[in-house]
């Protein structure tokens, strides 16, 4: 009885192209209109939480389960595992650190262990590119970014393959050298596009036609006042955005509605549970508009709310299409799993 595992390290994973963005879009679209058709299995997220409350959660931090099936082309099942250190950059470590498990749907066996932590952010930034191309006004010109971690580079990628009009980056973060270093990249990648370092959050969101939260914010930092007609608020996080953004919104859009009510912890999840937001209130999931099923965005005047919680049917999409190539070319450390 024999069984391999393949395993794929980060610098195999980036051999795969796991850090194209076109694909990782391509893949995200995939994943929503497989959900929308039933062809996935995309149970809610497990927390292994420290502490009691999101505060604690985002001091001492969590590992977060992520299992699901994904069908269509991929036919494949697996397990993201996340772990989020807040406090690890004081040892020079990044947050996140993501480690997925693919498993073969007929057999249920593992076939693959895979560094997932740049699948994290590129599956994140398509995400959010999805929404931006869905949601956003035609003509969006000026991009807010809050919180310049991890996520910012990959949102901002996909933002601008999704509407290339974007000329104008604000940088918002409680830590303003994280700011700095972002927008020093940032200006050196997109040398056309004019990125500013924006401390005073409030004039940048009142100018912004896409505001991308991607923060540890616990306490709502933006506020439904500040929102320009046409705006499109992404709350990408957490409680990041205050309830008048949800009040003002003509129109909620999610990722995956239930999953967001099962993390309850974003801003329309707490207004959901508070009654505030009723099921019926929801436009849609991005996999209805990309069905045909719901419409996107209808002029250029409507407030639009989106809030992703993520799902682990995105990473394993973009873990098998690395799979798929690694095996077709002999990249990876093949595993003896069983002898
Ligand atoms: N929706 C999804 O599918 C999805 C996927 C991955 C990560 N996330 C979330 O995105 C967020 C960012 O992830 P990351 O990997 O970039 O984290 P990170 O730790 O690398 O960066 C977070 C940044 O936010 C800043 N920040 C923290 N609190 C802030 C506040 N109150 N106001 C402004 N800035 C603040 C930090 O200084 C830091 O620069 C996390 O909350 C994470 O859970 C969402």
């Amino acid at each position: 009885m024999n069984a391999d595992i393949l395993f794929m390290n980060n610098k195999t994973m980036e051999a795969t192209g796991v850090l194209d963005m076109k694909a990782a879009m391509n893949d995200v679209e995939e994943v929503y209109k497989l959900n929308a058709t039933g062809d996935v299995i995309n149970p809610g997220k497990c927390v292994l939480r420290w502490g009691k409350t999101v505060e604690d959660e985002n001091m001492l931090g969590r590992i977060n389960a992520m299992p699901g099936y994904i069908g269509g082309e991929y036919d494949m099942a697996g397990i993201k595992w996340i772990g989020s250190g807040p406090m690890n950059f004081k040892k020079g470590l990044p947050r996140a650190s993501v480690t997925i498990i693919l498993n073969d749907p007929d057999t249920k066996l593992p076939v693959a262990v895979a560094d997932g932590t740049a699948i994290s952010t590129m599956r994140t930034g398509a995400s959010g590119g999805i929404a931006i191309k869905l949601l956003a006004k035609s003509d969006a010109k000026v991009m807010t970014i809050c919180g310049a971690g991890a996520q910012a580079p990959t949102q901002l990628e996909a933002a601008l393959i999704a509407k290339p009009s974007i000329d104008t980056l604000y940088v918002y973060d409680i830590r303003p050298e994280n700011a700095e270093r972002f927008a020093k990249a940032t200006r050196e990648k997109y040398p056309n596009l004019t990125v500013i370092v924006e401390n005073d959050v409030e004039k940048a969101a009142r100018e912004s036609d896409v505001i991308d939260c991607v923060t540890l914010a616990a306490e709502p930092f933006i506020k439904g006042e500040w929102l320009k007609k046409g705006a499109l608020v992404m709350n990408m996080a957490d409680y990041e955005v205050d309830r008048e953004c949800v009040k003002r919104a003509s129109k909620l859009c999610v990722d995956y509605w239930e999953n967001v009510k099962h993390r309850m912890i974003s801003t329309i999840a707490l207004m959901w549970r508070d009654g505030e937001v009723r099921d019926e209130d929801l436009h849609a999931e991005l996999g209805e508009i990309l069905i045909g099923k719901k419409c996107g965005r209808e002029n250029d005047d409507e407030i639009i709310y989106f809030n992703a919680v993520g799902a682990g049917i995105m990473d394993i999409a973009l873990a098998t299409r690395c799979y798929k190539k690694a095996m077709a070319e002999g990249l990876g450390t093949p595993l003896k799993f069983w002898e």
